[in-house]
């Protein structure tokens, strides 16, 4: 595999999913990036650093020492400040903060610059909201996938009742357009599509239809 495949898109839509299984048809490393922007606001909470606080963020930064390790099994996880957090990242709450913290430049910054030196030695497949336009604007492989805001809500309704976990799809509907319209207004590389990108609507896919999209279009 000689280029990087990046793959971009809105909350839910199920990029990791099909992300992950492409990675190891093709035997490369996968790195889910919004990963990185839960550490940082787990980080931020354990803290106390308010999120919505720019500056109280920009002077926590040098402080702020997130890593990205990959077990044996090609599992990801995070680690802060020498502390696996990997079972902190995937709460209501900290999927609202790592949307907020997103938006000051200076944690982007600091977190493509890690996300880049993933990429560096290898070909690898990278997903989250600005791998197309900014982190791996080089390669040929761009990918956008999205699919309807009611279609994810459903989705994650029906992960949650399955985890056994209380599931309101109205609150859930709520949340991702207010993370959908954080993601993509923000100023500073916000979620968008451009023309270079192959975008995919999965709203009436299934995964593996995605997944064997995708590898066509990259094996073409
Ligand atoms: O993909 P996710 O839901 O785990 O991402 C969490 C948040 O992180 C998302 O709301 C926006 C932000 N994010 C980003 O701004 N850029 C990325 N490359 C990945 C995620």
């Amino acid at each position: 595999m000689k280029y990087s495949i990046a793959i971009d898109g809105p909350a839910g839509a199920g990029k990791s999913t099909v992300a992950k299984i492409a990675a190891k048809r093709l035997g490369i490393p996968y790195l889910d990036t919004g990963a990185m922007y839960r550490a940082a606001a787990v980080a931020c909470k354990q803290n106390a650093v308010d999120v919505k606080d720019w500056d109280a963020v920009r002077a926590f930064l040098p402080f702020m020492n997130i890593e990205v390790r990959y077990l044996p099994t090609g599992e990801q996880r995070m680690i802060s400040d020498g502390e696996d957090i990997t079972h902190l990242l995937r709460t209501e709450e900290i999927s609202q903060g790592a949307s907020l913290v997103s938006m000051i430049p200076e944690v982007r910054d600091y977190l493509v610059e890690l996300q880049r030196k993933v990429a560096h030695a290898q070909a690898v497949i990278m997903d989250g909201r600005d791998i197309c336009t900014n982190v791996l604007s080089d390669t040929p492989h761009k990918f956008f996938i999205t699919a309807s805001a009611e279609e994810r809500a459903r989705r994650r309704v029906k992960q949650l009742v399955e985890q056994g976990q209380p599931a309101d799809y109205e609150t859930i509907l709520n949340d991702i357009i207010r993370r959908d319209k954080q993601d993509s207004e923000r100023e500073y590389m916000p979620l968008v599509c451009k023309e270079d990108t192959i975008k995919i609507d999965t709203t009436e896919l299934t995964i593996d239809e995605v997944v064997d999209a995708l590898l066509r279009e990259v094996r073409e």
